[in-house]
């Protein structure tokens, strides 16, 4: 309890999987909690299971793309809770399919919301974290930013420069005590996943391919992206933190 007192934490894609175990987290460890996602009813029942458990959030239906939604969020954010300390770009999507049967509008979309739509809420968070004198950003990538992945080229490209945007960012900012760090998950059962789990063939590939040859939770998840999100990490900036079984490790 407390790890995360008087910190205000933005949290995208936070209505289901692990963003929302994220934000039921951080609300647990003392944070007021701003939940964004696309799904607004999600965003409702996140929102009443922090208030329900003690804890403090606000939610807003968020499309990570837009600039504008963006500017609203972090107005919005700051009226309510004063400061921003915490951002976790979390919000992504996936699409697979064979690179050239992608079209330039799905190449278009994953980019939009996995890569575009972390910059830009760096962009307009980090001048609030640094009138506040700190702060921490967690970029969720995956272990397709670190070693590829395959039937998925939008995806494993926009995961890849999200890891290289995160040191970049590090580096920048170091000196107005802003860390930024990146999260790369292996296979986490959430929405996301799901079919790619009733797939045996995909099953039995997963399981010679991890020393941990299991499925990780979204809680797996959230416990690093807390470690990175508190004053316990307060030495470490520009890293990229795999959870994935040891899959990298191969
Ligand atoms: N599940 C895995 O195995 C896995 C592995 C590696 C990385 N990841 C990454 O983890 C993050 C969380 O994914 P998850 O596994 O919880 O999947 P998920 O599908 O449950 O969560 C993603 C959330 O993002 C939201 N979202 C989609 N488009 C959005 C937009 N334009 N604006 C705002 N929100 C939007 C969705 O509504 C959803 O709630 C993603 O960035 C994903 O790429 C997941």
């Amino acid at each position: 309890m407390g790890r995360l007192a008087n910190k205000v934490a933005i949290i995208t894609g936070a209505g289901g999987g692990q963003g929302k175990a994220e934000a039921l987290l951080f609300a647990k460890e003392g944070a007021k909690v701003v939940v964004t996602d696309v799904q607004e009813e999600k965003v409702k029942l996140v929102v009443e299971e922090i208030i329900q458990n003690g804890g403090e959030a606000i939610g807003f239906f968020h499309d990570v793309s837009s600039e504008d939604k963006w500017i609203q969020v972090v107005k919005d954010t700051v009226e309510k809770f004063g400061k921003v300390d915490i951002l976790v770009n979390n919000a992504g999507i996936t699409i697979q399919k064979s690179l050239h049967e992608t079209s330039v509008a799905e190449w278009n979309k994953v980019m939009d919301i996995n890569l575009t739509g972390a910059f830009l809420g760096m962009k307009h968070v980090i001048p609030v974290m640094m009138e506040n004198h700190g702060g921490s950003i967690i970029n969720i990538s995956s272990i397709a930013g670190l070693t590829g992945g395959s039937g998925a080229s939008p995806y494993t490209a926009s995961k890849g420069a999200l890891r290289l945007l995160t040191k970049a960012t590090a580096i920048d900012y170091a000196k107005h005590s802003i860390r930024c760090n990146s999260v790369h998950p292996g296979y986490i059962e959430t929405p996301m996943t799901k079919d790619m789990f009733t797939n045996e063939q995909m099953m039995t590939w997963f399981k010679s391919n991890t020393p941990l040859p299991y499925l990780g939770k979204p809680e797996d998840i959230a416990n690093g992206v807390l470690y990175l999100a508190s004053d316990e990490s307060k030495f470490v900036t520009g890293i990229e933190l795999p959870i994935e079984g040891g899959y990298s490790a191969v």
